[in-house]
């Protein structure tokens, strides 16, 4: 079915970052079990806060899901997706972070892994994060 472009909607933002280990590896974590998209793989992230930057909603989104700490100086615009949420528009902003303190550990969710982008299209991934895997293939190439 055609998208109906011209309908009003909400946008939602939301941030997340591709998190990139020296052997050219992304973090992805797993939505737990009772919240929408159990068992989903997605980017680390979550919603940009009213009166946040989207830089801050990443840093303190990377704090709470993995306990890392990241300088917000170091996180590097990738690019970008968007997919309808309900009633709502859902615009998802991809950063590489590729310099953080701290092993992530998984708060929230119910695993993480360590994958390459190709190895990525094998996953189940949210709709708005499923496009940014070969925009960040090739952005990582
Ligand atoms: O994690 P949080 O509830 O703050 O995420 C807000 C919304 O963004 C949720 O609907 C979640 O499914 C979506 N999201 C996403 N992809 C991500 C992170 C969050 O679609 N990588």
């Amino acid at each position: 079915m055609a998208k109906n472009l011209e309908a009003p909607t909400t946008l939602l933002p939301v941030v997340a970052a591709a998190l990139v280990d020296g052997d050219g590896r992304v973090l992805l974590q797993r939505r737990p079990p009772g919240k929408a998209m159990a068992g989903l793989w997605e980017f680390p992230g979550g919603k940009v806060e009213p009166g946040e930057s989207p830089e801050r909603a990443l840093v303190r989104e990377l704090a709470e899901e993995l306990e890392i700490v990241v300088d917000p100086a170091c996180v590097r615009p990738a690019c970008f997706a968007s997919a309808a949420l309900g009633e709502r528009h859902l615009i998802l902003l991809l950063y590489v972070v590729d310099e953080w303190t701290g092993e992530p550990r998984a708060v929230e969710a119910s695993g993480l892994a360590w994958v390459r982008p190709a190895e990525m299209r094998a996953l189940p991934m949210p709709p708005a994060d499923e496009p940014l895997i070969d925009l960040l293939a090739r952005l990582m190439a």
